[in-house]
């Protein structure tokens, strides 16, 4: 039986926070909508204290998107609070997020405070949230470099106060999946009033464990995980949506988590925030990279043209790309020069295809790969010789 998840975006809030990628209210606003209509279940939507810009995208996107909850962020501040309060106000589900540091080493060196102060704090935070919303997400930062009998007091001492939420990042991409598994499985055992809550992962990718970690911690008990479009966000970025979504569609036996996700989206959405960022995904990137759908090399474009499965676990078309490509370049073969030739509308003898393969091999060993105009002037020139 599979269990439902979460889905937290935070694209518009961690992910806007990485440099070279922040968004102006318009740009924030079309990917809300195209975030809503891929079915996240909360969309975060920014940090209203941080600028003025900010606020009104929170204020914009809580008037006008109105399937998801629409959360904001505020650190454990009276000033901080009502202002995100204000910014969640026009929305019909609106979430306040208040997160405060609970690492000995961020309380010592960053905050300079107590870890009496920081739980009192973090209480007083929630409860002061609570008076503008009954959603109200506590998050732990550094939650997994935390001391674990202390993080349980705190975590209790923020439901008393009416958490609904319980986010324990790893902040800094520190953790393994075992780990953060079993570290999961453990908080959940030992805080009292556990079950009244719903615990959340929010996972870096400093290590490139993000997505594993965040699976894992899905495994430990957490009923939400926070993840970003592209995984971008701050440093090495986040946990990957596309990623997450497709791990448990394509490997449900291993990872059985239903989220409410309309999967043909997931290339849509992340074309559009290439697009409004400047910021291109790396070619290799899962589910959404320009190569991720890509056949170069001769044994592979044999295998995909005889049965895709050979060398594709999920299509194309399950995730919005528009189709598989074969590119022609110095590893590629006869059999996708020749069906790209036939695509082209050429019949050609085994003698003329010979010498178009020749061909096109010796201009790939010049260049990166060879085109389809530059395969069409190749194949008009030897049918134009035999
Ligand atoms: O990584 C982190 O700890 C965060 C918190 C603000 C949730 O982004
Ligand atoms: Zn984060």
């Amino acid at each position: 039986m599979a269990t439902d998840v979460l889905v937290f975006d935070t694209t518009l809030r961690d992910g806007e926070q990485a440099p070279g990628f922040s968004l102006r209210v318009p740009e924030k606003l079309a990917l809300a909508r195209r975030l809503e209509a891929l079915g996240v279940d909360i969309i975060e939507a920014g940090f209203p204290i941080a600028s003025v810009d900010d606020a009104e995208s929170v204020r914009r996107i809580a008037q006008e998107v109105q399937g998801p909850t629409i959360a904001a962020l505020a650190r454990c501040t009276p000033a901080d609070i009502e202002c995100a309060g204000k910014a969640i106000a026009p929305a019909r589900k609106g979430r306040i997020h208040t997160f405060i540091a609970t690492s000995d080493l961020h309380l010592e060196r960053k905050l300079r405070i107590s870890r009496e102060q920081c739980l009192e704090t973090a209480a007083r935070a929630v409860a002061q949230a609570r008076q503008f919303t009954d959603d109200v997400q506590f998050s732990a930062e550094d939650a997994t470099r935390s001391d674990m009998p202390y993080l349980t007091s705190v975590i209790e001492a923020v439901i008393a106060a009416g958490a609904t939420t319980i986010n324990l990042p790893d902040t800094v991409g520190y953790s393994t999946p075992d780990e953060i598994r079993d570290y999961f499985q453990a908080i959940i055992a030992a805080v009292r009033g556990s079950e009244k809550v719903i615990f959340s992962t929010h996972c870096h990718d400093d290590l490139g464990l993000a997505v594993a970690n965040s699976i894992a911690a899905l495994h430990g008990g957490a009923r939400q995980v926070e993840c970003t479009i592209n995984g971008i966000g701050e440093r090495a970025g986040n946990a990957a949506l596309e990623e997450l979504v497709m791990i448990t569609r394509v490997r449900a036996d291993r990872a059985p988590f239903t989220m409410r996700i309309e999967a043909r989206e997931l290339f849509g959405v992340s074309q559009l925030l290439t697009e409004l960022t400047g910021e291109a995904v790396q070619a290799n990137k899962a589910i959404v990279g320009r190569n991720a759908f890509a056949h170069e090399s001769g044994i592979h474009q044999d295998g995909m043209l005889k049965d895709r499965r050979t060398y594709e676990i999920m299509s194309p078309d399950s995730v919005g790309v528009p189709k598989t490509t074969l590119v022609l370049g110095k590893h590629s073969g006869r059999h996708a020069v020749a069906q790209k030739c036939e695509a082209l509308g050429y019949a050609f003898s085994k003698r003329e295809l010979d010498q178009v393969y020749r061909q096109m091999i010796a201009l790939a060993d010049t260049q990166k790969h060879v085109s389809d105009e530059e395969l069409a002037a190749i194949a008009a020139q030897v049918k134009a010789e035999y």
